[in-house]
């Protein structure tokens, strides 16, 4: 196939839900369409689903929460999609984030009963502000569900973006029949015995087709022909400018459980979601049909198989054709580095990449010399951009219970603030660590991490700082800001210094002595 044609037919993109909307759901019958994985039907436990998708850290199956993205490759009627899978629990939101800026549009999952929910809404802003188009699935129709006209005023009141529904839902609940595909004519009549079959549409010639009547009772066929008519007095036409620029969605309704609606989805996403979008460089924007390859590091996960201590770079390939072998440069270090064993993430599978294309996420096993933000091209300078970096808001101290370990666990902090997992900050005096994460539930996770990977057992205390700010400025005032502020001097993992600060007070005060200094909240990763 030719190369412009491979980039074409990409669709990188993630799913953002509350948590309980049914991502995970989705996320298999997906899979199933793209033939990525087989599932024999609904018998298998709901634990056992789970692993089956990915089962790289334990504390996922234990709680239950998704903790870490990961990447799924699959194809379906001629596209290849690459869906990255973001944690739904909000005190992982940095790593979701990030997932954000790799990919180039989103789904957006909302239970029917529920609507808009506040980790909904979060997400959702972080894509609006990178303009991204976002399609909407409406799960659970198979339950009571709110009516489908509230959820469309919600989510166009709540998110102000507009909506047009791509299906319109027959009933729900107990009452649930299907749905009617606006974008294809067509019925879809839902098979309540049929969890893991493919519901075929029944194609019609319009509202009017005489067929409709023998398929669906009086009463709903009614309802539906009115439903649909107010719909397009009130909702405005599917353009396709409006979706790309984020400022309209097609919504389609569904039951992931069932398998219904899921297929029109996925077609949906094949036909209108944008292929590769250009990637912003600090020095310009770079089309992803260049012939050079470039590509920028959005996450790093440390272990992802216990058997090989590994750690795995994830690249979303912004531009170029990328071939096994192929020579980057590094910009950070200015190294070059001959790309041998990257990875693709076909579902559970992971194998060694031949070639992959703008669009595609590869993964790169290293050794802790890429980290978040890193730019690799074929030799030109472009730093990417977009890749958020977050302010620690909970910093707590961390001890090995076994003292033999300390140095270990310093060894075990350093790589996981590397993977972006925490920040991670040596205090000049005393011995402990202090770490600092955007969500309380990161310390159970990290604790657990720390336990598992590394074996050194850990504690966390709380602390009574208030926050972390990272300190810029002249060598020589730094220096000088540094002897003053001993005790409440850091510094991270990459050597920065950071002030710890115990209140307000001192924060001023620090920067009323030192008005030349920069305190910065977060340090950007480029
Ligand atoms: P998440 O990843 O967004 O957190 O959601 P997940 O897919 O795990 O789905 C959450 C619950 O909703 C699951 O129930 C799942 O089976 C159910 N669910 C998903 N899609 C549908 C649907 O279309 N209809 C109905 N009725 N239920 C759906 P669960 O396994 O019982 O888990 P839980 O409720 O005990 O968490």
């Amino acid at each position: 196939m030719a190369f412009a044609d491979e980039i074409d037919k990409r669709r990188t993109f993630a799913i953002i839900s509350h948590p309980d909307a049914g991502k995970t759901t989705l996320t298999e019958k997906l899979l199933l369409f793209g033939g990525a994985i087989q599932l024999a039907g609904e018998v298998k436990a709901k634990g056992e689903r789970r692993r089956a998708r990915s089962d790289w850290m334990k504390v996922e199956q234990e709680r239950g929460i998704s903790v870490a993205s990961s990447v799924m490759t699959f194809d379906f009627e001629g596209k290849t999609f690459n869906l990255l899978d973001t944690p739904g629990h909000e005190d992982f939101s940095e790593d979701t984030y990030r997932t954000l800026s790799a990919v180039d549009s989103a789904v957006m999952v909302l239970d029917a009963a529920k609507g808009i929910e506040k980790q909904t809404r979060k997400l959702f802003e972080v894509c609006r502000l990178r303009d991204m188009p976002i399609t909407t699935f409406i799960n659970k129709l198979d339950r009571e569900a709110r009516d489908p006209f509230e959820l469309l005023d919600e989510v166009e009141q709540k998110l102000a973006l507009d909506v047009t529904p791509a299906s319109w839902p027959i009933g729900m609940g107990r009452d649930f029949l299907g749905c009617y595909d606006l974008i294809h004519n067509q019925l879809i009549l839902f098979d309540r015995g049929k969890g893991a079959s493919l519901s075929q549409g029944i194609k019609c010639k319009g509202l009017d087709d005489p067929k409709l009547a023998t398929l669906l009772p009086d009463y709903a066929l009614a309802k539906l022909r009115e439903d649909v008519e107010m719909v397009q007095e009130l909702c405005p036409p599917f353009t396709l400018e409006d979706y790309l620029e984020g400022t309209l969605t097609p919504v389609f309704f569904g039951s992931a459980i069932n398998n219904f609606g899921v297929q029109e989805l996925l077609t949906g996403l094949g036909n209108v979601a944008p292929k590769p979008r250009p990637g912003k460089a600090i020095e310009r924007s770079v089309d992803p049909f260049e012939d050079k390859v470039s590509g920028f590091v959005f996450k790093i996960q440390a272990n992802m198989d216990p058997k090989h201590r590994d750690r795995i770079a994830f690249v979303r390939v912004v531009s170029g054709r990328f071939r096994k072998g192929i020579k980057l440069k590094h910009i950070r270090s200015g190294k070059i580095m001959a790309i041998h064993n990257a990875q693709l993430f076909l579902a559970q599978d992971r194998e060694i990449a031949e070639e992959a294309f703008a669009g595609d996420i590869i993964g790169i096993p290293n050794h802790g010399n890429l980290r978040i933000g890193d730019s690799l091209t074929e030799g030109e300078t472009l730093h990417f951009t977009g890749i958020p970096s977050f302010a620690p808001e909970i910093l707590q101290k961390v001890r090995s219970e076994d003292p033999m370990k300390a140095k270990h666990l310093g060894k075990a902090l350093e790589q996981l603030a590397e993977e972006g997992a925490a920040r991670v900050f040596k205090p000049y005096l005393g011995s402990d660590w202090v770490v600092g994460v955007v969500g309380a539930l990161q310390f159970d996770v990290l604790a657990d991490r720390i336990r598992t990977e590394y074996q050194v057992p850990v504690k966390f205390e709380s602390t009574t700082l208030l926050t972390a700010e990272w300190v810029e400025g002249e060598a020589r005032e730094i220096k000088q800001f540094m002897d003053q502020n001993r005790a409440s001097m850091a510094i991270d993992h990459t050597g920065s210094p950071v002030y710890l600060a115990r209140n307000s007070w001192h924060l001023d005060k620090a920067k009323d002595d030192f008005p030349s200094l920069k305190f910065l909240r977060t340090k950007e990763e480029v």
